[in-house]
């Protein structure tokens, strides 16, 4: 495991955190509804306690909430700057279910209980040991609870046309991202993890969002502002570059590009312990 339980993330200590702050925001508010319907499916109903474990600025954290009335969601985050957006967020909204707490994934708090539904999206990717936070979880999920981990798999990642750079700016914001623990190829080992852990049932079904349905330019800053911060300083200079050429999708008529997010579940057996 490396030295900082936040891997990959550690907000605050980014070059733009406003920019990397807004991106989260924008990230996650933009498929809220897609979301919505990808909870549904993997079994997300009304009455569950619900975990939004690494919840960030808390937009997810605030879908949870509505789902599961009259039922409570607690989001957990390493980042006390982060909670605190989230908290003002859902007080902005009047959301009366959701709590938040300071937690690291790898020592959760028992005080927290047990949970129907546990879900951690975009948190896998930044750890530097994936399947002992997977064993620090599971404590944490009923008997007969759901967990659902939800990640991204850059080799699933595509740009058509493909611009000149393309590849060359995923690949060293990949290598930046694998120096701080992080793996931009977390999405095909999920259902793999999820199996060796324990849990029963396990599946992995592969959404696509494309930039028909965010527009390119939100669709490249998405996929690229978080990326643009993990290329090391001495390739700064060609990232930028890179940018550039990529960017220009934005005015290409018949530009497209695509993203895929893994969604993997898995249940907790109901002859096992809490
Ligand atoms: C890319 S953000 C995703 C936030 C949110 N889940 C979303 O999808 O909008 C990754 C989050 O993981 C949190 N994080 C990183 N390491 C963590 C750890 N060890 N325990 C809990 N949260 C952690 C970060 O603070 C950050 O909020």
């Amino acid at each position: 495991m490396g030295d900082h339980a936040a891997g990959s993330y550690a907000f605050g200590t980014f070059d733009e955190n406003q920019d990397e702050l807004a991106r989260l925001k924008q990230q996650a508010a933009i498929v809220s509804e897609m979301e919505g319907r990808v909870l549904r499916e993997v079994g997300l109903k009304p009455g569950m306690r619900a975990l939004d474990l690494a919840c960030g600025p808390g937009i997810v954290t605030a879908l949870l909430a509505e789902m599961v009335t009259p039922s409570e969601v607690i989001g957990v985050d390493l980042s006390e700057d982060l909670l605190h957006e989230a908290h003002a967020y859902l007080e902005s909204r009047g959301t009366r279910n959701a709590t938040f707490q300071q937690g690291d994934v790898y020592s959760l708090d028992g005080s927290l209980g047990v949970f129907d539904f546990i879900y951690t999206r975009f948190l896998f990717q930044h750890l530097a040991d994936p399947k002992l936070a997977l064993s620090k979880i599971l404590p944490r999920l009923s008997p007969g609870g759901r967990l659902c981990v939800v990640d991204i798999d850059d080799a699933w990642l595509t740009l058509h046309p493909e611009p000149a750079g393309f590849r060359a700016f995923t690949k060293r914001a990949a290598e930046g991202q694998s120096r701080s623990g992080g793996d931009r190829n977390v999405g095909r080992k999920l259902g793999g993890m999820l199996q060796e852990a324990g849990l029963e049932q396990v599946d992995v079904h592969v959404t696509t969002v494309n930039s028909q349905q965010l527009g390119m330019r939100n669709f490249l800053d998405i996929t690229t502002g978080f990326k643009k911060e993990q290329v090391s300083e001495e390739h700064s200079n060609a990232a930028g570059k890179d940018l550039e050429e990529i960017y220009k999708c934005v005015d290409m008529k018949d530009a497209w590009g695509f993203v895929a997010v893994f969604v993997a579940t898995g249940i907790k057996g109901r002859n096992e312990s809490p």
